[in-house]
C-alpha cells in the first residue's frame, strides 16, 4: 500500500502544494485524535458563542478551527485563509502561492452523538501581487481550485483528495500516522436508487424539487418506475462520502423557510471542494441552474443550492428544473 506523498508526486503535485496538503493533514490528524477521544477530551458540547452565520459554535468547531488556522499561518505556505468559523479572511505570508478555504468541522451537530463529522478544504492559487488582507483574492470560481478534499472522522479516518487528476481515497493508519492510498480512482456509479435530502423541509422547497422527490417516493409504480431508498447523515461530508463510495444523489436545495437564507451550504468551503471531488469521480455537481464550479463568488460565506452525485440521477433531477 502506498503512502500519500509519493502518490501525489507521481501525479505531478509540486513540492510546495504537497507541503501545504501535508500541513492541513497534520491538523486533521490532531482533530481525528480529539474527535476519537469523545467525552474524554472535554470538548463535547457548545460554546456560548455564535459564528458570523448565526450558528451555535461547538467546542470542537472552535478547536478544529484554531488547530487549522495556527498550523496554516505558521507554516508560511498560505497567503490567506477563509474559514466557516472566521468572520473575515486572515492574512498569512505575503509571498506564499496558495490560499485555503475550509470548513474545520462539518456536521458538528453530530459531535455529541458520536456520529460522522469531517474537515473540508479547498486550495486555490493567490492572484499574483495580490494583497493577503484583501478578501477578493478568494473570489475565484471553483474550477480554479488546484486541490480539494475532506477528512472524514468516522469508524476510520478517511481522506478524499483531488489535485485535478481523479479523486483518490486514503485511510489514516493510526499505528504510524500516515494516510495510505486505499482507492486509486473513486468512480461514482452513473445510476443509483439512493437519495439524500432533509425531508423535513419539504413544504418549503420550490416546485421543481417537490415534483422530483414526489416522483422518487412514488417508487416502481410512479413515473420513475423504480423504488428509491433514502439516507441522511446530517453532515454533508458523510453524505458525500457515501456518494463517492457507492453513488447516490445528495441535495440541499433552495427553500423558503427563512426568506433571508434561501440556501444552506457555503460555496467556498463546502460546495466547491465537494463539487471538484465529485466531478473528478465522474459525477455532476450543480445548483439546478448552473454548474457549481462556474459560479463567480461574491463573498466568502456565500451560500448556494447543491445537487450532486450519480450522473444520470442528477441529470434526471435537473430535468425537473428546466
Ligand atoms: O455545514 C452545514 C451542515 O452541517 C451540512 O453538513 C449538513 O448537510 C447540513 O448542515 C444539515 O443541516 P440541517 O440539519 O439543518 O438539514
Ligand atoms: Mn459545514
Amino acid at each position: 500500500m502506498r503512502r500519500l506523498p509519493p502518490v501525489l508526486i507521481e501525479d505531478g503535485c509540486s513540492r510546495e502544494l504537497l507541503s501545504l496538503i501535508r500541513t492541513i493533514l497534520a491538523a486533521c490528524k490532531e482533530i481525528s485524535f480529539r474527535v476519537g477521544q469523545g467525552a474524554l477530551s472535554g470538548v463535547l458540547g457548545s460554546t456560548l458563542d455564535e459564528n458570523i452565520q448565526g450558528e451555535t459554535q461547538k467546542k470542537l468547531d472552535v478547536l478544529s478551527n484554531q488547530l487549522l488556522k495556527d498550523i496554516l499561518l505558521e507554516s508560511g505556505y498560505v497567503k490567506a485563509i477563509a474559514s466557516e468559523e472566521e468572520d473575515y479572511t486572515v492574512a498569512g505570508n505575503p509571498d506564499a502561492e496558495y490560499i485555503v478555504a475550509f470548513d474545520p468541522l462539518d456536521g458538528s451537530s453530530n459531535t455529541d452523538i458520536n456520529s460522522l463529522v469531517g474537515t473540508i478544504f479547498s486550495i486555490m492559487r493567490a492572484p499574483k501581487d495580490s494583497d493577503p488582507a484583501d478578501e477578493r483574492i478568494f473570489m475565484q470560481p471553483g474550477h480554479q481550485q488546484v486541490a480539494a478534499g475532506y477528512v472524514l472522522y468516522g469508524p476510520c479516518t478517511t481522506l478524499a483528495l483531488t489535485i485535478g487528476k481523479g479523486t483518490r481515497i486514503f485511510t489514516l493508519d493510526k499505528t504510524h500516522g500516515s494516510f495510505m492510498l486505499t482507492e486509486e480512482f473513486a468512480k461514482i456509479p452513473e445510476d443509483t436508487k439512493e437519495f439524500a435530502i432533509n425531508a423535513s423541509n419539504q413544504r418549503h422547497w420550490q416546485p421543481a424539487m417537490q415534483n422530483y422527490v414526489n416522483d422518487l417516493l412514488a417508487g416502481d409504480t410512479g413515473p420513475r418506475g423504480k423504488n428509491f431508498n433514502m439516507r441522511w447523515i446530517a453532515a454533508m461530508v458523510g453524505d458525500v462520502h457515501r456518494v463517492l463510495c457507492r453513488g447516490g444523489l445528495f441535495t440541499y436545495p433552495a427553500d423558503t423557510k427563512d426568506p433571508n437564507k434561501p440556501f444552506k451550504l457555503r460555496l467556498l468551503y463546502e460546495a466547491n471542494p465537494m463539487a471538484m471531488l465529485v466531478e473528478q469521480a465522474g459525477g455532476i455537481a450543480h445548483t439546478g441552474q448552473e454548474r457549481i464550479l462556474e459560479i463567480d463568488p461574491q463573498e466568502i460565506h456565500q451560500r448556494v443550492s447543491v445537487i450532486l452525485g450519480s450522473k444520470n440521477e442528477v441529470e434526471a433531477c435537473l430535468g425537473y428544473h428546466k
